[in-house]
């Protein structure tokens, strides 16, 4: 059977886990060419194996770290030795943390209302700059060496296109300042710049931000952060002032991600459309 993808290069940061792994399997399932990449073996070659038993496609998983330029060179430049060029590279890969000694009890979130009683009090002033320099290097930097080193590749494409994952905290900020939020806002203005410079190239770029979505990332924080209390409990932060009142699923983030990395999106290009139950208010 013939898919949308036949014939197309995909490269993905991140495609183990999560929102990166629903992606990679509705490429695949269109029969696209996958290559990924993780820091962790096991899982990666697992995901890959499902992907060629599944779907009959080929699969590249490279180990590499987007925090490491010569790392990232190597993931880019085996797909493009490998499959002579990138049709669609998703920056997806990430992670954050939440600093012990500032005393959080659960993270603070765009949908917060301001001023609310249960809200942990203001840090800035003791906020360490270290902490806004790793959100940058893990977050902007990390999506920034990705697109330089796939440019070469991507550039012999006929049709580019480059989805970025962020979060809608890049877009709304909490009523509290996090460095990933303001390490997204800059990934955001970075990508509606970039797709000035690239569509006469026809290159496309374009961003997916997300609000609260279950995958091992958001559990792991529940492990960490929800002790004692019911995921119920501590998740209903997150969901008392979105609109769809629940969580999302990372299914449902790969599906604005192909709906912009693929030829549907084909006239879109410096857009962000932010997959959050409608959690954002920004039209
Ligand atoms: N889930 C949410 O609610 C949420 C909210 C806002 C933003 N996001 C963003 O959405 C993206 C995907 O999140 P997710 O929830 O799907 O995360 P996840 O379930 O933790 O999966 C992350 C994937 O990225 C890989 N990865 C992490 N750090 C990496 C690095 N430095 N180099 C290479 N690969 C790396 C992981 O594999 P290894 O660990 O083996 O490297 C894994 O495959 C991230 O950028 C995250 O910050 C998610």
């Amino acid at each position: 059977m013939m898919g949308e993808l036949d014939g197309k290069i995909v490269a993905l940061t991140g495609g183990s886990k999560g929102i990166g792994r629903a992606s990679v399997e509705l490429f695949a399932m269109e029969g696209a060419t996958i290559a990924m990449c993780g820091r962790t073996k096991e899982p990666l070659d697992q995901a890959a194996d499902e992907l060629r038993e599944k779907h009959g496609v080929k699969v590249l998983p490279v180990i590499a770290d987007i925090m490491d330029r010569h790392s990232v060179d190597t993931f880019t430049n085996q797909v493009g030795e490998k499959f002579g060029r990138i049709d669609i590279l998703v920056n997806n890969a990430g992670e954050s943390e939440q600093h012990k000694s500032d005393k959080i009890v659960r993270p603070v979130l765009s949908e917060d209302p301001v001023g609310a009683e249960d809200l942990p009090p203001s840090r800035f002033a003791d906020m360490d700059e270290a902490e806004f320099q790793l959100a940058f290097d893990r977050k902007f930097f990390g999506m920034l060496r990705v697109t330089q080193a796939a440019l070469p590749w991507l550039r012999k494409s006929e049709a580019g296109s480059i989805v970025n994952v962020t979060s809608t905290k890049g877009i709304q900020p909490g009523p509290r300042i996090a460095t990933s939020a303001i390490a997204w806002a800059a990934c955001m203005n970075w990508t509606q710049g970039l797709s000035l410079e690239l569509g006469p190239e026809n290159i496309r770029i374009n961003i997916v931000s997300v609000g609260g979505i279950v995958t091992p990332n958001l559990m792991n924080a529940y492990e960490r952060w929800g002790k004692g209390i019911s995921e119920e409990e501590y998740f209903r932060p997150r969901t008392q002032n979105v609109p769809l009142q629940r969580l999302g699923t990372a299914e449902e983030v790969a599906n604005a991600i192909y709906f912009l990395a693929s030829p549907r999106g084909a006239y879109v290009s410096g857009q962000c459309i932010a997959t959050d139950g409608g959690g954002v208010r920004v039209i």
